[in-house]
């Protein structure tokens, strides 16, 4: 397993590795029976993958003589609601699973969120191991805690921190996956850079092309690279109280456009993120706090990324300045009815700011290309 990198979530006795690299998936049992109390665990799979990367585990588990079963859960975020989660709270306990025993989510962000609740609320806390299959989920979701599912009110609402025993990131479920996922995932790995490491940003201006392409090695370097920046800030910060919530830079102002486009293709979450990370260095920037040039380097590499680096590339580009600020002011990130941004004083040097003045960010978005109304 030379080829393989290791990254672990300082968490005290709740501490766990994070493996990444190619092949990880077909020798997952190599890594989760040490997890494991008792040789059972149920899988907990996109239906999407039922033949394609299921299998690939159900083999190695067979090949360890671990006995497992699996639920298959219908893709999409639709899937993150209380029927799904109680199907599945149901299937767990005829199953059998005990506190002890390991759940495997096996999909995206959804399936790592919806089963990491299942997880937290099963026999009040059971174990689990993320094996995430999209480079959001493997450089983001997966690792930190953070589970739930979806309210009327609105995304995420409902849910837990429930931290993983385990995370197994394949790079070679990678290549299966649409160009225009990898993008959205892209954007979060570039944010790590963004957020809190200028070198990092600078090594993605020189290699990110490799990395999109999907370049073994490459990509292997940029989620290491993205795990240890997340594991580092989880172990400082895990409930979100400072520090984690820079992990939220250019959130505040992608969940407008996620929430005025519909939380549907038009935008996909990353890259949402990706634009919110233009909006929040070029805002930095009106605001005197950080150098136009880091502004323009972030938006150069959104651009060269193939990323939405401009209002006018997202839906009909037209968007009332006012349906964006209601959008910000009802975000969950607003604190005592304070809006709540991730701002710059430069590359790799983030902060948070309570103290957005609403005329300033009007102003800011009229001249983004946003509408007077
Ligand atoms: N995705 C943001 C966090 O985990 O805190």
């Amino acid at each position: 397993m030379s080829d393989q990198h290791k990254v672990t979530v300082e968490l005290g006795e709740r501490a766990y590795e994070i493996h990444i690299g190619s092949g990880v998936l077909a020798r997952a049992a190599d890594y989760i029976a040490p997890v494991l109390a008792r040789p059972k665990l149920a899988i907990v799979a996109d239906a999407n993958l039922a033949e394609t990367h299921l299998p690939v585990l159900q083999a190695t588990l067979d090949g360890a003589g671990l006995a497992h079963d699996s639920f298959l859960v219908p893709a999409g975020e639709a899937s993150k609601n209380f029927h799904q989660l109680a199907e599945l709270c149901d299937w767990l306990l005829a199953q059998k699973i005990e506190r002890n025993d390991c759940i495997v989510a096996l999909g995206g962000g959804v399936i790592g969120d919806l089963t990491g609740f299942a997880a937290a609320i099963l026999r009040r806390g059971t174990r689990f191991i993320q094996i995430p299959t999209s480079l959001l989920a493997q450089v983001d979701s997966s690792i930190g805690g953070k589970t739930a599912i979806n309210s009327k009110s609105g995304k995420n609402l409902i849910g837990a921190f429930h931290q993983p025993n385990l995370v197994l990131a394949d790079m070679d479920v990678l290549k299966t996956l649409p160009p225009r996922e990898i993008g959205a995932g892209y954007a979060e790995i570039v944010k790590y850079g963004a957020l809190g490491d200028a070198a990092f940003f600078g090594w993605l201006e020189e290699n990110g092309a490799d990395v999109l392409a999907l370049d073994a090695a490459a990509m292997a370097q940029a989620v290491t690279k993205s795990c240890q920046a997340k594991a580092a800030i989880v172990a400082r910060d895990e409930r979100e109280t400072g520090e984690r919530a820079l992990l939220n830079l250019g959130h505040t102002f992608g969940h407008a456009f996620e929430a005025l486009t519909g939380y549907d293709n038009t935008l996909l979450h990353g890259e949402a993120v990706a634009y919110g990370m233009v909006l929040a260095f070029e805002f930095s920037a009106m605001r005197g706090d950080c150098p136009s040039a880091d502004a323009a380097r972030v938006k150069a590499h959104i651009a060269a990324s193939h990323l939405p680096a401009s209002m006018r590339e997202i839906g009909n580009g037209k968007f009332a300045a006012s349906a964006l600020l209601e959008a910000m002011t009802q975000d969950k990130k607003v604190q005592n009815g304070t809006m709540r941004f991730i701002l710059a004083h430069g590359l790799g040097d983030t902060f948070i700011a309570d103290d957005v003045d609403e005329d300033m960010l009007r102003a800011f978005l009229l001249a983004q290309g946003a509408q007077d109304a």
